[in-house]
């Protein structure tokens, strides 16, 4: 939270991992969570886990039934449906662990343009209880919170660091930037153990099909038009999501009191060119690509400097060929659990979001 080259982890007492055994993960039911949740859990090492998840419309327990399936990784979750703004449920579960993770939000940015309440109340009152918890809780347990490169805003040149000024553009990325904000505060006033990563655009199985690189693969699946915002030349910084898991859990055992971090994929793609590899990857023509009116406020490039995390040791494994391969393909072999995931109030919301743009469309 306050850094520069003097802050670097060079002390290497930070560099032996902390061992944290009992973990609440909020938002585990989510995209990035349920893959944290997978993965912590099928290491076997006898970590605990508490999932507390709204089942918002992109909440979804299926995302964790692969853990469910397996009798010895199942023991070690449990699965709270509650809201991180409920005072009672976080305070009630936040005693009884070791760290906190807190992955929950409404995370996407046209639906934040739509609709913006919901982000703040999760993103701004939701971390507020989990702090408060924190502080409270006799055993202080560490924080975790997850973050994400908008709250830097649109990067015109270079990538951003750690120490630079945050410049939220849209109500998502202001939400989270205020979480952040709250977090710094409570790490220098009441000294709990914080730590936040900053995560670039993910990607991967489980992707709740609203987001990009879902939505044009299952659009394409079944030969409907693609809505790309503008000329298409955004330029985005792609991470897989076991990469950003791992980077996270990189984080929360090594990662220092009171410092951020950011976890860069360090591949920076236009949109047009990722939308022309999955194209290209399901053999399907550009013809279905359509240039709609652009999101209001939409920032043309993220792109961050990874060198902080790296020096605790950590790198994203996946190639983004290797990484859009295994989506693709996941997402042609997992078509019952994108159409569930477009159901309820998806045609309403494609409607509002798309109805006009597309026919208006060049
Ligand atoms: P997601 O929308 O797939 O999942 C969010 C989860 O949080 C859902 O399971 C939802 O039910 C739950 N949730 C929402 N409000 C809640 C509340 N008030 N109480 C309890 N649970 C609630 O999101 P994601 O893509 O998995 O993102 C997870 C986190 O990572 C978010 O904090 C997001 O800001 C951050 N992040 C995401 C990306 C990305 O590219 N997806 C990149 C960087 C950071
Ligand atoms: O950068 C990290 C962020 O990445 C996370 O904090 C957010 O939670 C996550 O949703 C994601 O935000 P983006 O706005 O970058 O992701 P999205 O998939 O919505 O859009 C990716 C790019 O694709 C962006 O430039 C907008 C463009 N786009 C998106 C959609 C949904 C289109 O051109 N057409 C679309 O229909």
């Amino acid at each position: 939270m306050t850094e520069g080259p003097t802050d670097r982890a060079t002390d290497p007492a930070t560099r032996a991992a902390r061992e944290y055994r009992r973990l609440l993960v909020t938002g585990g039911a989510g995209f990035i969570g349920s893959c944290y949740v997978r993965d912590v859990l099928g290491r076997r090492d006898g970590t605990e886990i508490t999932v507390l998840d709204k089942l918002t419309y992109a909440g979804n327990e299926a995302n964790l039934a692969s853990v469910r399936a397996d009798p010895e990784a199942d023991a070690r979750l449990r699965f709270v449906v509650g809201d991180i703004a409920d005072r009672d449920v976080v305070n009630d579960l936040v005693r009884d662990v070791d760290a906190v993770l807190n992955f929950a939000a409404e995370s996407h940015v046209d639906r934040s343009i739509l609709d913006p309440e919901a982000f703040l109340v999760t993103g701004v009152i939701g971390v507020h209880m989990l702090l408060e918890a924190c502080r409270t809780a006799p055993q202080r347990p560490r924080y975790l919170q997850v973050s994400t490169d908008e709250v830097y805003g649109s990067v015109a040149e270079g990538h951003s660091r750690e120490g630079d000024v945050l410049a939220p553009r849209s109500p998502y990325a202001a939400a989270k930037a205020s979480g952040e904000l709250l977090v710094r505060s409570y790490v220098v006033t009441h000294g709990i153990d914080a730590v936040v990563t900053r995560g670039s655009n993910t990607y991967g199985p489980y992707h709740h099909p609203e987001k990009l690189i879902p939505l044009f693969v299952t659009n394409a699946i079944d030969d409907l038009p693609l809505p790309l915002y503008g000329d298409g030349l955004q330029r985005r910084d792609w991470l897989y999501v076991s990469d950003h898991a791992a980077g996270i859990d990189h984080v929360l055992r090594h990662g220092r009191t009171g410092e951020t971090y950011n976890i860069a994929g360090g591949v920076e793609m236009t949109n047009r060119d990722t939308v022309g590899l999955l194209l290209k990857h399901l053999g399907k023509p550009w013809s279905l690509v359509r240039h709609v009116q652009d999101r209001p406020g939409h920032d043309r490039r993220y792109a961050m400097d990874g060198s902080k995390l790296s020096e605790l040791g950590w790198r994203a494994q996946t190639t983004f060929e290797d990484g859009l391969t295994q989506t693709i393909d996941w997402f042609v072999e997992n078509e019952p659990w994108w159409r569930a995931a477009r159901t309820g109030d998806w045609d309403a919301y494609y409607e509002r979001q798309y109805g006009q743009r597309l026919r208006t469309a060049t």
